[in-house]
């Protein structure tokens, strides 16, 4: 009965969003820097492949690495640093558009001694692609840029399309290593966990009786839910 409801509730959600997905609205793509191509027509995308885009690429890193209870959040603020918006990144943690060398959001992620890389043991470091973008960032003028690049047509994948969103949102606090609340998001077992529990959903679609996730983050793209909620409709498989 329950997983029945769960169902029939997806597929409401999957309709009430479908229509959205092409839209791009103006007030998230400050900048209008989409490198001028795709964006048109009845394409879905108006991401530039050579661009790193702050509220695509770069904030979930942040937010899912080092926003933590402890670390750089608003109520926290350790040394000074606040990682959860552009404007205080900007403001507290010494970015100089540009220049990634004397940027020290991208310098900390790339010190080899314990004591001053970040995110700190025993979290584990960024990858080099996720460091790659921040300085790619940096080096494009850290700007405050947005695109739309999502699709919610055919099938959707746990590789190829839910756990790419699970990676940039979530498994810096859900992972072996950082395992919020005993959650790891980083493997279909973990993930299976709370798909059949019910959590993942309640918590990305901030639910009533569910903690809003990602903590410290916006709520994910209407896009990126329903691409979750169709993969958990058609089976939640390992595919
Ligand atoms: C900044 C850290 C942080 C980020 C980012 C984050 N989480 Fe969490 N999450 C936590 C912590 C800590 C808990 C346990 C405490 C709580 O429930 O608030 C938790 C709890 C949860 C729960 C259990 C919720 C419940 O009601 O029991 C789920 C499911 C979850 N997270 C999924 C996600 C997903 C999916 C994402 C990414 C879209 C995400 N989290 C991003 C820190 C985070």
């Amino acid at each position: 009965m329950y997983q029945r409801s769960i169902i029939v509730l997806g597929i409401l959600i999957v309709f009430a969003f479908a229509c959205k997905h092409t839209t791009i609205s103006p007030t998230t793509n400050p900048n209008g820097n989409n490198g001028g191509g795709g964006g048109n027509g009845g394409s879905s995308t108006n991401c530039s492949p050579d661009t790193v885009y702050f509220t695509n690429d770069i904030l979930p890193i942040m937010i899912s690495n080092c926003t933590m209870s402890g670390c750089h959040n608003a109520a926290d603020h350790k040394e000074g640093v606040i990682l959860t918006d552009y404007n205080n990144i900007m403001a507290t943690s010494d970015v100089e558009p540009g220049n990634p060398s004397s940027s020290d959001l991208y310098k900390v992620l790339i010190k080899t001694d314990p004591d001053k890389i970040m995110p700190r043991p025993p979290m584990s470091p960024l990858t080099a692609a996720q460091i790659a973008m921040v300085k790619k960032w940096i080096e494009q003028g850290a700007k405050n840029n947005s695109c739309t690049s999502c699709d919610t047509s055919g099938e959707m994948k746990f590789a190829a399309n839910v756990q790419p969103i699970l990676q940039a949102n979530c498994t810096g606090c859900h992972s072996a290593s950082s395992p919020g609340g005993g959650i790891n998001l980083s493997d279909y077992p973990g993930v299976s966990v709370v798909v059949n529990n019910g959590k993942l959903i309640g918590s990305i679609t901030h639910a009533g009786g569910f903690s809003a996730m990602p903590k410290n983050g916006n709520k994910l793209s209407d896009c990126h839910i329903s691409q979750i909620q169709k993969w958990i409709n058609n089976g939640a498989q390992n595919n």
